[in-house]
């Protein structure tokens, strides 16, 4: 395939590693950057934070939202995003899918315009431990545009932490589709830790499948994956 792996030592040389393809991503003229939540890019979005890169004239447009949660909400995407990048280092737009829009037809047409009007020069991912990205979770065609999807129990699950209990997990997202991230010039996926090796060792050398919704990035032309050892023990 046409993935260019990179294995770093820890999260935090992982997160050198990210700023520098969000750097070069830039001087090679990116205007619009696709941007993930989860544990994973934190150390990244740290890094683009200490940087002395300027967003202000950039787009940003996120790959999803839970529904019923309020940018206010500290459990939102929207919410960590502000946390973790946007306040020190606004965009002069930034989108993330409208979790307060409960009309699925409106909220998911409405992205799939901003995403067509902001085409994403490079699309950062993380990787769900069932091989989801975004939440495109298994059984996602690879053509799928913005929809709402009911998360997996394990993903629920894998998501209670940020939770007072498992049942505060919101059940339905809002996600970009994989047809949507695969029309990003350029991808970049991280991933870290043993309980992501098996995701990692199939989107990588597995056949691509809607089983595992990364290893359609098997057929982008041009992906960089980070990962450290342990994500990386299974290839
Ligand atoms: C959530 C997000 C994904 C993220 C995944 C992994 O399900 N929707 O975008 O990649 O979690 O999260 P983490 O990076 O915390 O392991």
């Amino acid at each position: 395939a046409n993935m260019n792996v990179q294995i770093v030592s820890d999260k935090i040389a992982g997160g050198q590693a990210g700023y520098q393809v969000f750097e070069t991503a830039l001087q090679q003229g990116a205007k619009v950057l696709g941007l993930a939540t989860g544990s994973t890019p934190v150390t990244i979005y740290d890094r683009l934070v200490a940087s002395d890169l300027d967003f202000s004239q950039l787009t940003s447009v996120n790959l999803d939202e839970y529904v019923g949660l309020s940018a206010d909400h500290p459990q939102s995407y929207h919410y960590f995003m502000q946390q973790h990048l946007f306040d020190a280092k606004p965009f002069a737009h930034s989108y993330v899918p409208d979790g307060t829009n409960l009309d699925e037809q409106a909220a998911t047409t409405a992205y799939d315009d901003i995403i067509a009007a902001n085409p994403i020069d490079l699309q950062l991912l993380g990787l769900g431990q069932n091989g989801h990205i975004g939440f495109n979770e298994p059984g996602t065609p690879a053509d799928s545009t913005t929809h709402k999807v009911a998360l997996t129990a394990s993903t629920i699950a894998a998501n209670a932490r940020f939770f007072d209990n498992a049942d505060e997990v919101p059940r339905y997202a809002y996600s970009m589709g994989i047809g949507s991230i695969l029309k990003a010039k350029q991808i970049l996926i991280v991933a870290y830790g043993e309980a992501k090796a098996a995701a990692v060792a199939a989107m990588i050398q597995g056949p691509v499948t809607p089983d595992v919704p990364a290893s359609f990035l098997q057929t982008h032309p041009n992906v960089t994956v980070i990962l450290d050892e342990a994500a990386a023990s299974r290839l």
